[in-house]
């Protein structure tokens, strides 16, 4: 059996995932679902990149432990496949000791070989890419090229990686072999990158310490690029000996991701397995970006802070998790950004999937309910015009399995959705309610019912990997058996017994309501928005309260604040506002009001460590007894913000 080996890139775990984040692994997803019903032996490899600067300031803004921070933000990641009917072989955490261990034996192996020396960085760097940048690449307002935001001037003592050993091979991979897809894009990294000379890259970081420990040097933490992409090999089992099947499944055969972060995979991969004289992947499959289509018509980046981030739990429960695969993979295509908006959205799932093929679906069912009560009585009459259809069928798995060899999911989906259009066409040509009131035509009718059930057996074999959850209630409907709806079936035609017995179901997909919808999910764009703005807005307008009257060191000393861990919270009984905490002071213990109820519930503070003032003179609030306070900031919005200390200090720890 042939191997196949696909990946996603591993993402941030810095916020919660979106729409965008759905498309790669959705897209990986169905190619992964088509090759295992090809009979290849399929590894979907999909995780996390938990290391590096961002996460370790997230955290601490948090007031939790990286390690704290990744474990909850990777459990909505899962969430969201599993919702999203990605079944994945394997999930690589960057922080699995296997990978550590491994990424630090490779980055010593690299050394070891010359290709990675000690120097000194100076440059532009852009903290949220992660990324040190020269002038000539930073945008015209000299910024990040590719977040577009403020870079800083930065100077370390860094490893760098030798680049230019490999540019003339890799000038060659993208520009002489199909590496690289669509191709296009080869001459902007040839362009921007190659020819003005391959820089060599920094790969270690003393800035942080979230991250791969150099083992030779370990005031130097691996620079997160080296720790990501070697993952598609550590999660194989390349240099260690968690799993054993680096040898069988690399190289791999597709990795796909996104325009921004090509440049890494087109030029630095390649470059880092050609230097460890590893085989190089065979395609990297380059998507754009599903950009937001605003009010205007303009297309917008997503972003949390415009609050235009479309939710995909959201539109699958609306509207079911199959519709919204559908439609994602059907706007892009490879290399190009696609816009969402509800009402592409909408109209792409009341027109090919409520109309096109549920409706055919439901016409043939019913059709074959009505007049043969299930059952086709098997006496036939073939007609020649059959034959278009016939051909258009049976040609279909030939037409798919090409698009999904170069990636092009979108073309796929075309190819299917013509061949659903031409079976309801044949509808229209054979008026099967006209046969049906005509005894004479019996057979004729037998024949068309027939020749529909084939044509939907094929349409959904082949829909199977887009569509996981709703294809096996249409082989319900049609009376065909799942074993019998293979790939090995999909290019003929009369698989079907003649005496097929079909079950009238469920509506596959119901047509949705354009105005009434479009009007509730902008509503919930515009309270997104309205709340992003209003987020923002008070960062902006916010104007510190005038620092108070002057006191003496040993006037502040008086005040005696102590880290103190929160054991347990609840509600005080008869108030809105006040909580009751039992805290862990390090010295025997004790109980605190706090009014903060309106922004934090028990659970978000149960198991932190917060600051107290533990000499204030006890007070009862509603009845309690309250032995001191807990500190807490100012928000913008009005609120009251917990301050949270380092999470490992002792309780009990003085403050000063
Ligand atoms: N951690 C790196 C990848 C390392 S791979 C060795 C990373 N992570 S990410 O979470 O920021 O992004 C992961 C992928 O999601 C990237 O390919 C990114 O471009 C993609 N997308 C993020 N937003 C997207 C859209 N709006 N649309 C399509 N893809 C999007 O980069």
């Amino acid at each position: 059996m042939s191997k196949f080996y696909i990946t996603t890139p591993i993402y941030y775990p810095s916020g919660d995932p979106h729409i965008g984040h759905c498309y790669t692994t959705v897209a990986c997803d169905s190619i992964a679902r088509y090759k295992r019903m090809q009979g290849f032996d399929v590894m979907f490899l999909t995780g996390t990149d938990e290391h590096g600067q961002k996460i370790e300031d997230k955290a601490r803004e948090k007031g939790v432990t990286p390690q704290q921070y990744v474990d909850e933000i990777v459990e909505g990641f899962k969430k969201l496949w599993e919702f999203m009917g990605v079944e994945y072989d394997r999930y690589i955490r960057t922080t699995d000791d296997y990978h550590v261990e491994a990424i630090q034996k490779i980055f010593k192996a690299l050394y070891d070989k010359g290709y990675i020396y000690k120097g000194e960085y100076k440059g532009k760097y852009c903290t949220p890419c992660e990324s040190f940048w020269t002038d000539s690449q930073l945008d015209e307002k000299g910024c990040c090229p590719e977040c577009h935001r403020e870079v800083k001037e930065a100077a370390e003592e860094a490893y760098f990686f030798k680049m230019s050993p490999f540019a003339d091979r890799i000038e060659k991979l993208l520009t002489e072999t199909d590496y690289l897809r669509p191709k296009t894009r080869a001459t902007e990294l040839v362009n921007n990158f190659i020819k003005p000379g391959l820089e060599d890259l920094c790969v270690s970081r003393t800035s942080f310490t979230w991250g791969v420990p150099v083992t030779f040097d370990p005031k130097h933490v691996v620079y997160v690029w080296v720790d990501a992409l070697f993952n598609y090999c550590t999660a194989l089992g390349f240099m260690n000996d968690k799993y054993d099947d680096y040898d069988k499944y690399w190289p791999a055969d597709i990795h796909m991701v996104a325009k921004d972060i090509m440049r890494f995979h087109a030029i630095i991969w390649p470059a880092m397995l050609m230097a460890l004289d590893m085989p190089l992947p065979k395609h990297l499959a380059v998507h754009g970006w599903i950009t937001f289509q605003n009010k205007k018509g303009e297309a917008e980046k997503m972003s949390k802070s415009l609050g235009n981030v479309v939710d995909p739990f959201m539109l699958g429960e609306r509207y079911g998790v199959d519709a919204i695969r559908y439609h994602i993979l059907r706007e892009m295509a490879l290399g190009a950004d696609s816009a969402f908006s509800n009402e592409i959205m909408i109209k792409r799932i009341n027109s090919d999937l409520a109309n096109g093929f549920g409706n055919l679906v439901s016409r043939t069912v019913a059709m074959a309910d009505k007049y043969f009560g299930g059952t086709l009585p098997v006496e036939r009459e073939e007609k020649d015009p059959d034959s278009d259809l016939i051909s258009v069928i049976t040609s279909l798995r030939d037409k798919v399995d090409v698009c999904i060899d170069e990636t092009r999911l979108k073309n796929a989906l075309e190819e299917i959705f013509t061949a659903v259009d031409r079976a309801n066409k044949y509808i229209d040509e054979t008026e099967p309610w006209k046969l049906g009131k005509d005894e004479s035509k019996r057979e004729r009718l037998a024949s068309v019912l027939y020749n529909l059930l084939e044509s939907i057996r094929v349409i959904s074999t082949l829909l199977s990997p887009f569509m996981p959850n709703t294809m096996p209630k249409v082989w319900e409907q049609i009376g065909a058996p799942a074993e019998v709806c293979s790939y090995e079936n999909a290019d003929k035609f009369g698989v079907l017994p003649a005496d097929v017995t079909v079950h009238k179901g469920e509506i596959l997909f119901p047509r949705i309501d354009m105005d009434k919808e479009i009007d509730e999910l902008n509503k919930i764009i515009e309270a997104n928005m309205a709340a992003a703005k209003a987020k923002l807005s008070a960062e902006e307008l916010f104007t510190p309260e005038p620092v108070g009257e002057q006191i003496d060191i040993d006037e502040f000393a008086k005040a005696d604040l102590r880290v103190a861990l929160v054991k347990s919270c609840e509600k005080v009984k008869k108030s809105k506002k006040l909580l009751c905490l039992q805290l862990d002071d390090g010295m025997g213990g004790r109980q605190v009001v706090s009014g903060i109820a309106p922004w934090y519930a028990p659970e978000d503070l149960e198991g932190k460590k917060v600051i107290i003032v533990a000499n204030l003179a006890p007070a009862e609030l509603c009845g309690v007894e309250s032995q001191g306070m807990i500190l807490a900031a100012d928000n913008p919005d009005g609120g009251a913000a917990v301050v949270f200390p380092d999470q490992s200090l002792p309780c009990g720890s003085k403050i000063r």
